[in-house]
């Protein structure tokens, strides 16, 4: 919706690189220029995005924490960019992963929302409540920027099946903070094994984590894909040397590394 209200062929939109590939995938099919800043180690190059806009940008996104690296902004780095940023650029803040981040200094945006009326944060239910096939989540703005995408917005967009889920999914804020708890757990189980194997990854504030095996990712994917694990490899994510694993019971991650075991017993992998 909001690359259909707001990119035109007349606009630009600025974007890291690799991100969620939907930022991507919407602004060329709205014809517009599209900006795509590399990430630095994993992070959002926040200056050099907020060197990238123009008179002509309309959009900027921001994934955090970011989809494939897990890396999160910081609040005061998200601060310091909204102040950069002029006020007729929107700012969509991504946080689809939020309920899973336990870092301490991740960024308020309902705060900085109080501040800035360019900002249009995102959740989704398709994560951390598991109801992705619903089709349901929110984004939360100053009612000008949501006048603003209204004319945009499909009749009836979320049926009301998919809403009364969410509604109850709410409600069960238990299952949120067990599923926040165990996604850590599986986390700091890849960490340690990643640590032991010396394999690099990026630490994650999210619900995956991006280990690069310095080979062909796909390799990787393919190995697992054989015994019964379907994981993405990095090279449709922009990461070749990559794949990105999303976390599971403490059953199914040691079953994952079970089996990378088993690969790298069989290949050759240049660890650092
Ligand atoms: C960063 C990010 N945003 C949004 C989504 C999609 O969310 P939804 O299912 O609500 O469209 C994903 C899913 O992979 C994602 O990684």
């Amino acid at each position: 919706m909001i690359a259909r209200g707001l990119l035109t062929p007349e606009t630009k939109t600025v974007m890291a690189a690799p991100t969620f590939p939907q930022y991507k995938h919407n602004g060329i099919i709205e014809g517009c220029e599209i900006a795509e800043i590399p990430l630095v180690n994993g992070a959002h190059d926040l200056d050099g995005m907020a060197a990238a806009i123009d008179d002509r940008t309309t959009v900027v996104w921001l994934c955090s924490p970011n989809n494939p690296t897990g890396v999160y902004i910081t609040e005061e780095e998200l601060t310091a960019f909204m102040a950069r940023v002029p006020s007729h650029v929107l700012v969509v803040l991504d946080e689809a992963y939020f309920e899973y981040v336990n870092a301490e200094d991740y960024h308020d945006s309902l705060r900085l929302l109080k501040q800035y009326q360019n900002l249009i944060i995102l959740r989704t239910f398709s994560k951390i409540y598991g109801l992705a096939s619903f089709r349901v989540g929110y984004g939360i703005a100053h009612e000008e920027t949501i006048s603003a995408l209204e004319p945009v917005r499909e009749p009836f967009n979320v049926n009301s099946l998919a809403q009364a889920a969410a509604m109850a999914a709410l409600d069960d804020q238990n299952f949120v903070e067990e599923c926040k708890i165990e996604n850590q757990a599986g986390l700091e189980q890849f960490y340690q094994f990643c640590d032991s194997a010396g394999l690099s990854y990026y630490p994650s504030q999210g619900n995956f984590i991006l280990i690069d095996f310095k080979r062909d990712g796909q390799e990787v994917f393919q190995y697992l894909l054989e015994r019964g694990y379907i994981i993405r490899s990095g090279t449709a994510l922009g990461f070749p040397t990559c794949v990105r694993i999303t976390i599971g019971s403490k059953e199914q991650n040691q079953g994952i590394i079970d089996v990378i075991k088993q690969f790298l017993s069989v290949n050759s992998v240049i660890t650092n």
